[in-house]
């Protein structure tokens, strides 16, 4: 089913029978189109969760998230290695997704206080929770102090005095990291880039900046700095970018340990795994990811003669991203001739950003039935709802002749996209549900007019 995007348009020459006209879907975990094409999700057809739910709908296949979860988990489980999977919940941050990865016995990361309020709320447990951000207020970080949360990853030397000024305070010890920048490009979009020295996370390790907070955690009794962190970057599809992060990360410590007699427990080489969005992506396994990072970790322990650390990941994107498909109902259609045919449906920018963003790419296709004989697909753009000339969905996606209140299936989008939802020109937010086996499970409802007012004061008027 995997087609890269250059062999898909060549296939779209060569056969316009189908009913994507060549342009095959993407279809993950438990998904699959059946003989009357239509989609189907954990075993639900798309046509039944649109009429339960309507659209933009956001379906996440619940089977396939327990499934990444446990790719990541087996291979730190093989190489028998003390281990850590803290999902970045920034990727999909709600109720359900914390209780779900609270069952499936994993860790997570929070990067604001409402974050880390929806995983308390969630049942999460505290002791499975690291507090991340570049810029955490006093108020966020009272509330992880007083949530207990494992860790707090250090970012700048004003949050190592802020936190500690808490901490004495209150006369509790903090378990920390500290966040460094590692000076390393990974190939991916600018604003997703993290690992390299122009950055506005973490400590910068080439400019001296690292040691130096390294030196005033070791002497403020507050803390007990139990590792190091870096994160690289994001959609990152070099295993060996990750490979080139722990040894840079193992020298650092390496000399640490020389000079200041540190030996880090804990070595977290944050998240950043790549997924697939459409046919040209060819992303490495999740295992392949680990495997790396754990061949780079021995190898390096054994240079440096180091005691092994506990090694943390932190994948957001690899276990959700993949899972998510929004539902769209197709409304208005402009036909430009000559130049191209609009297509709308009626969501878009406010129930995901990307593409708008960072001119992220999708695949999308017809999913509530065939074809209908029409075997000439067309390639049309497909829009959203929102005000904006840039709310594009999908730039050149071949389609048949599609209908009002046909139904379109854009895949790949589990991760960075409800959370990111907006109330733009007051839309309100698309639902959320969860199926597996049969069963779906509204995890988010949709919002109403009224829910987007409840902030809204009127003026008082005499
Ligand atoms: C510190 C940190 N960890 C983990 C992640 C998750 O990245 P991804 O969703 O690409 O796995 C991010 C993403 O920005 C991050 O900043």
């Amino acid at each position: 089913m995997l087609f890269c995007w250059k062999q898909a348009k060549m296939e779209q020459k060569q056969n316009r029978k189908n009913k994507w006209g060549g342009a095959m879907p993407l279809l993950f975990g438990t998904s699959k189109i059946d003989s009357a094409g239509i989609l189907e999700i954990g075993g639900i057809k798309a046509t039944e969760l649109v009429e339960e739910f309507q659209t933009p709908l956001i379906v996440y296949d619940v089977q396939y998230i327990r499934e990444q979860t446990q790719r990541f988990k087996q291979v730190f489980e093989q190489e028998d290695f003390k281990y850590r999977i803290n999902y970045a919940s920034k990727a999909f941050s709600a109720i359900g997704i914390y209780q779900l990865l609270s069952e499936l016995e994993i860790s997570c990361d929070v990067v604001s206080g409402g974050e880390l309020y929806t995983a308390l709320q969630a049942g999460f447990p505290a002791e499975r929770i690291e507090f991340h951000g570049n810029n955490k207020t006093a108020q966020e970080l009272r509330e992880a102090v007083a949530a207990k949360v494992d860790t707090i990853v250090l970012d700048n030397f004003d949050e190592i005095t802020l936190l500690s000024n808490l901490l004495k305070k209150r006369k509790v010890r903090q378990k920390v990291q500290l966040r460094l920048a590692p000076g390393i490009e990974a190939h991916t979009h600018e604003a997703i880039m993290t690992g390299q020295i122009d950055s506005k996370f973490g400590f910068d390790i080439a400019s001296g900046q690292a040691e130096a907070a390294l030196r005033q955690v070791l002497t403020d009794e507050s803390f007990e700095l139990a590792g190091v962190h870096c994160h690289i970057g994001s959609q990152i599809f070099e295993t060996a970018s990750f490979g080139k992060a722990v040894w840079k990360m193992m020298e650092i410590l390496h000399d640490w340990q020389e000079k200041y007699q540190f030996a880090a427990a804990i070595l977290n080489i944050g998240g950043g795994f790549g997924v697939r969005y459409t046919g040209a992506d060819n992303p490495p396994a999740p295992e392949s990811f680990v495997k790396e990072i754990l061949l780079e970790v021995k190898a390096a322990c054994q240079k440096y003669a180091y005691p092994v650390p506990e090694v943390w990941i932190e994948p957001g994107r690899s276990l959700v991203a993949e899972a998510g498909t929004t539902l769209y109902t197709v409304g208005a259609q402009k036909e430009l001739p000559g130049i191209r045919r609009y297509v709308s449906v009626d969501g878009g920018m406010g129930d995901n950003i990307r593409p708008a963003l960072y001119q992220a790419e999708y695949l999308g296709f017809l999913a509530n039935r065939d074809s209908g004989g029409d075997t000439l697909a067309e390639k049309v753009r497909l829009t959203g709802k929102y005000c904006e000339s840039g709310d594009i969905l999908i730039d050149e996606l071949f389609l048949p002749k599609v209908a009002a209140g046909d139904v379109i299936a854009i895949t790949s989008t589990g991760a960075y996209t409800y959370s990111m939802a907006m109330n733009y020109n007051r839309n309100p937010k698309p639902a959320v549900v969860f199926v597996e086996n049969g069963a779906a499970q509204i995890v988010c409802r949709r919002e109403t007019y009224a829910d987007m007012m409840r902030l809204d004061i009127p003026l008082m008027r005499k």
